[in-house]
């Protein structure tokens, strides 16, 4: 049953020796770039894709055969409305998998209009992985025969068509656009978790690429490397290339924990885990369909370390971007890698901030590697005791920068909450310093002082800084909590003192 089968794609993922492309396999595939061979082929046979028209009303998609215009008409295609086609990868127990239909309904959603359809290449996808792999570039052939079928007989555009492709999908609609005449390019391509095996670190013709439509977005969801070779794609391969919490895992799918959940559930185990990931891309994009109020807002970054520090919140020269349907279509010169953190479910959206903070430490001698937490007082919510840890020591007169993601809009923030932890060390040499210097002389003695806090929201771009509500340069003690406000609330009160 399906969980062999998935077996041999665990296997293929996850065996030691890497697959490599062929030159054998390469020469099939050329006999597909010959356009006249193509053109005969696909007149005389019928098309091995089945397009199938979803209607939110009816069970059963209504099917339209290439080449007969009649059945166009009997699905109701509607001219005057894009075209959506929903394009799935691999198949493990040949069925349609549950994320098409919802997909198609959230395309259909909040009053938008689509004509919705299902590309199905079940029959070409339920075979070995490179068989399959070999197989995405016959069905890409047949999309573009499709579409040109659509702008020749009803004068339809293939600018008014978004390819969304899933993990194999992805590269299909890649092939689509690559085999598909003239110079028009089809209007979008979105790759969900394109797939990597086979496809990482081939030429751009070879796989998803930005040159394969006028605007194309992919989402990187697993592209853990395990044994060198990960499932979702690494690269780069659209012009806007999203990597939520990093690309490589996802909150809420633990694939560290997938020996264990082996040994629990058996080989479903590790269909679970691998699906999970791998499908969260399909679920970040609904949810963008789903929820206008709560598009998922993403940042241009080198990795995700650097995003992890909260130093890359900018939206200036088209740094940012939204994450999914509603993606601001511009097209850089070179692909854009774009970071952003998620929840677990949907609704999927964080807000980010960074916090930027002066730390004066005049313990030379001692690094701290403290914790702190902060509790932020908003206009609309707190969020109270949010933990950071610095990635590194703190030490000497230095900005550190932080991010940290909330579920919720607070509002603009009015008030920081800022504690030291403190750890048992701490508390020791705390203790020692009060033991060797009377309590007075600690007090006036600097240790450690957060003069300012500058807070960045991704999301508004505001920026904003805080000043302590009191004394600035009483130092802080560990388990000890200090305010700080708005800076400028802070001197409008003192003005007002000096009336
Ligand atoms: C490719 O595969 C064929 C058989 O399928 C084999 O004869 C050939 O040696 C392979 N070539 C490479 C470069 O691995
Ligand atoms: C096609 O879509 C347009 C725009 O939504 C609508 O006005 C029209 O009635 C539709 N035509 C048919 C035949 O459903
Ligand atoms: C930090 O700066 C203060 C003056 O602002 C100075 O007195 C102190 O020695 C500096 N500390 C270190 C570790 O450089």
């Amino acid at each position: 049953m399906g969980s062999l089968k998935f077996l041999s794609l665990a296997l293929l993922f996850f065996t030691t020796s890497q697959v490599h492309s062929n030159n054998t396999q390469r020469k099939e595939a050329v006999v597909y770039h010959d356009r006249e061979d193509a053109k005969i082929r696909s007149s005389k046979r019928i098309s091995k894709t089945i397009f199938r028209l979803y209607e939110s009303t009816v069970e059963e998609h209504c099917r339209i055969a290439l080449y007969q215009l009649e059945t166009l008409e009997q699905c109701n295609f509607n001219t005057s409305l894009p075209l959506v086609m929903i394009i799935h990868g691999w198949s493990i127990n040949g069925m349609l998998e549950g994320w098409i239909s919802k997909m198609a309904a959230a395309l259909k959603s909040n009053q938008r209009d689509f004509n919705v359809i299902i590309a199905d290449w079940l029959s070409l996808a339920q075979q070995h992985y490179p068989i399959a792999v070999r197989n995405t570039r016959l069905v890409g052939q047949e999309i573009a025969d499709f579409l040109e079928w659509l702008e020749l007989s009803l004068q339809y555009s293939r600018s008014k068509v978004h390819l969304i492709g899933y993990s194999l999908g992805a590269h299909v609609s890649g092939f689509a656009g690559t085999y598909i005449s003239g110079s028009t390019k089809i209007g979008r391509i979105t790759g969900l978790d394109p797939a990597g095996p086979l496809f990482e670190g081939m030429s751009s013709t070879d796989r998803l690429s930005p040159d394969d439509a006028h605007f194309v977005d992919a989402i990187h969801t697993f592209t853990q490397q395990h044994l060198g070779l990960s499932v979702g794609i690494k690269q780069p391969v659209a012009h806007y290339d999203f990597y939520p919490n990093g690309g490589a895992y996802q909150p809420g799918c633990h694939f560290r924990h997938v020996y264990n959940h082996i040994a629990q559930y058996g080989i479903t185990g590790i269909t679970q885990t691998v699906k999970c990931a791998h499908e969260r891309s399909v679920h970040l994009f609904i949810d963008s369909l789903l929820h206008d109020d709560k598009q998922s807002m993403a940042y241009w970054c080198n990795d995700i370390h650097t995003f992890d520090k909260g130093i890359c919140l900018s939206c200036r020269k088209n740094r940012c971007n939204t994450l999914g349907f509603n993606i601001r279509q511009e097209r850089p010169q070179r692909s854009k890698r774009l970071y952003l953190k998620t929840r677990a479910h949907m609704p999927f959206k964080v807000y980010h901030y960074q916090f930027k903070i002066h730390f004066i430490n005049h313990i030379q001698e001692k690094q701290l590697e403290p914790t702190f937490t902060v509790s932020l007082i908003g206009t609309k919510e707190d969020a109270v005791n949010l933990p950071i840890t610095p990635v590194e020591e703190i030490s000497g007169n230095k900005t550190y920068s932080f991010l940290i993601t909330l579920d919720t809009d607070i509002g603009d923030i009015m008030m920081i909450k800022f504690k030291w932890k403190g750890t048992d060390m701490w508390a020791h040499i705390w203790d020692t310093v009060q033991t060797i210097i009377p309590w007075t002389k600690v007090a006036s003695y600097q240790g450690f002082i957060v003069k300012t806090i500058r807070v960045k929201a991704g999301e508004t771009q505001q920026k904003m800084t805080f000043c302590a509500q009191n004394v600035e340069n009483v130092p802080l003690l560990p388990a000890q909590e200090k305010i700080y406000v708005r800076c400028e609330n802070r001197l409008g009160r003192q003005k007002k003192k000096f009336k």
